[in-house]
């Protein structure tokens, strides 16, 4: 999740782009950079520092030349590329006249890279992103202004991109363009700024505009002008911002927690950007495990904490049943403790939003120190776990600032699925067309996300009528019963009442004895096979006075004898649910916790990385 930043027309254009980088900081960086231009002058800089990054880059500043009243920034969150600064943006074409900025993942970087190298391009980075100055340069020879070569060089390329592109032939010229990732454009009299999210831009702009998926805009000083991708001109919507800097920040949101549940259908999509290639083959970029060793894994071991547990659980069913190697998931602060058995082609994942969580790395020590081969999923580029491992796959949720674990989650699960279907395309266990089905269904997770996200109300008058209570069970089966335990999780961090996840198959062994009136049950019911077990269960705790609430999809008929409250979600392929039916789960504790004046985004007690055993 990068940052962007652009001016034109301004008396203080490296002021207006290290303050807009600044603001940015809250959606996190590993290195950042700036670039100004002029008529026949490129000056670039560049650093990676971590979280320092914007200061270290505020340093090298102080020997730019003045008198540039353009130019652009960027905050790095490293997607491709190691986080270092030949990597940091601004990237340049081989003229060093044209300097590009991108947020997003160029999905066909690689046959793009191969085509512009065969050409005589000269890449001097290990990015996605650069193919972008190569392109428009090539565009630039043919004659065409920048806003131009900027639209026929988007023609060539697949992923997400907020863009913007100078030259320094075209001085005082920038243009932007926008896919999925998001941009906004300002303007004040006689200076006009674009910016990943408005609070780069707050207190520079007085009017503010949205550029949607697919528009190209041109900006001078005197304003800005939009098409869309073939040309045809575009009117930009304009935003209504009385925000202060805070607000700004949550993107509107009232805290982070809601902003990051918000984010989820773009958490998915940028977990799946960039997955498969042409042959059909899913690849990991950043997986440093040879596809051999990846088919004759005899047996996966998942280590996690807290809800990169849940997400690992899920993971136990995908594996299990596509690619048909036994899995076992273990809590990591036990794994390590418990004198573990790793036999030779034992697979340990190590899973973890912060990739600092310090059972998890431990786990994974421990699993390296007795021969295992290590993977990390880990949200954090570089985080401990991910150095230390032998291979890792990046979740690309961007920054989660929310202690309670949100979008890191669905994420998760999305990264671990895909790796499930991997196992199963190199091990032969699913035909290629059942591969492609369900990579096909993976991708369509995002959107059904967004309509469950759109029955947000819903959810809130639910909570609202349950507020009273003080003890719930959460139920489900099969995958269900990890959504179960996560939907739980939430909760009781959020609310700090009693919740307990719980498999629907396990309450007639004890936990029914608890039920009563004023127990609250909220059930998983999505996975039409488990449909009429779960029916019975909900039955059995109904006739003992218990408030029923059930997650179920769109056509069940059947689940409002049972259930007191019923959230709806569209129907999808049982595996994928997880990611869908936890939207109403984490809707049902914000909006408890809300009702009950808790603080959301810092739960008493708890911090969001936990550092120390
Ligand atoms: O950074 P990690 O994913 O390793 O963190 C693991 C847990 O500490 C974390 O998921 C925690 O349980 C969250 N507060 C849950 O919302």
């Amino acid at each position: 999740m990068c940052g962007i930043i652009g001016v034109v027309g301004s008396s203080d254009t490296l002021g207006t782009l290290l303050e807009g980088l600044q603001r940015l900081e809250y959606r996190g960086y590993d290195s950042a950079g700036i670039a100004l231009v002029r008529q026949g002058q490129t000056w670039r800089a560049r650093t990676a520092a971590g979280t320092e990054s914007v200061a270290a880059l505020r340093e090298e500043c102080l020997s730019a030349p003045s008198g540039f009243s353009s130019g652009i920034g960027h905050t790095r969150w490293a997607t491709h590329g190691a986080p270092e600064a030949i990597n940091a943006h601004p990237h340049l074409d081989c003229s060093g006249n044209i300097a590009i900025i991108h947020n997003g993942i160029i999905e066909n970087h690689t046959e793009l890279q191969e085509q512009l190298e065969a050409r005589g391009h000269h890449f001097t980075s290990v990015t996605d992103s650069e193919v972008l100055a190569h392109l428009i340069e090539d565009q630039r020879q043919l004659g065409l202004e920048l806003s131009e070569a900027v639209r026929q060089s988007l023609l060539l390329v697949r992923g997400a991109f907020a863009l913007a592109a100078m030259d320094a032939n075209e001085p005082d010229v920038i243009v932007a363009a926008r896919r999925i990732s998001p941009l906004v454009v300002g303007t004040a009299p006689g200076v006009t700024y674009l910016a990943s999210d408005v609070p780069a831009i707050l207190d520079r702009a007085t009017a503010f505009y949205a550029v949607n998926d697919d528009e190209v805009v041109r900006l001078g000083p005197e304003g800005f002008r939009a098409t869309d991708l073939e040309g045809a001109p575009v009117r930009l919507r304009q935003l209504q911002i009385d925000w202060d800097l805070e607000t700004a920040e949550k993107g509107g949101n009232d805290d982070f927690m809601s902003k990051e549940i918000n984010e989820q259908p773009d958490a998915i999509r940028a977990t799946l950007l960039d997955r498969r290639r042409r042959n059909g083959a899913i690849c990991f970029d950043e997986l440093r495990i040879s596809d051999e060793e990846l088919r004759d894994v005899k047996r996966v071991v998942l280590v996690a904490a807290g809800t990169s547990h849940h997400a690992a659980l899920v993971a136990k069913y995908a594996i299990e049943r596509w690619a048909r190697i036994s899995v076992e998931v273990d809590i990591s602060s036990e794994y390590r403790y418990r004198d573990p058995i790793v036999e030779i082609g034992t697979l340990v994942i190590g899973v973890s939003q912060s990739g600092e969580t310090i059972d998890t790395i431990q786990a994974t020590r421990e699993a390296q120190r007795r021969g295992a081969r290590v993977v990390a999923i880990s949200n954090i580029v570089d985080s401990s776990l991910a150095r230390e491992a032998d291979a890792v796959i990046y979740t690309r949720a961007g920054l989660e600032v929310s202690v309670a674990s949100t979008k890191a989650f669905v994420a998760q699960v999305a990264a671990l699925e895909l790796l499930a279907l991997r196992l199963a395309q190199l091990r032969s266990t699913l035909e290629p067309k059942d591969i492609d089905a369900l990579f096909l269904g993976l991708n369509a997770v995002s959107a059904q996300v967004a309509t469950t996200l759109d029955r947000r109300s819903h959810v809130e008058l639910v909570a609202k009528e349950l507020l009273h209570a003080h003890d719930f069970f959460f139920l489900g089966r099969h995958v269900g019963f990890p959504t179960a335990l996560e939907g739980a999780l939430k909760l009781k961090e959020l609310t700090y009442l009693h919740a307990e996840g719980y498999p629907a198959g396990g309450l007639k062994h004890g936990p029914l004895a608890l039920i009563e009136p004023g127990v609250v049950v909220v059930a998983v019911a999505t996975d039409p096979s488990m449909h009429e077990k779960i029916l019975s269960n909900l039955a059995e705790v109904k006739a003992r006075g218990a408030s029923v609430v059930a997650v179920a999809t769109d056509d069940d008929e059947h689940i409002d004898s049972v259930a007191d409250y019923v959230l709806r979600v569209p129907a999808s392929e049982p595996m994928f649910t997880p990611m869908i039916d936890i939207v109403p789960l984490q809707l049902f504790a914000y909006s408890m916790a809300r009702g009950l004046g808790r603080n959301v985004d810092r739960p008493r007690n708890l911090a969001k990385t936990v550092t120390v055993e």
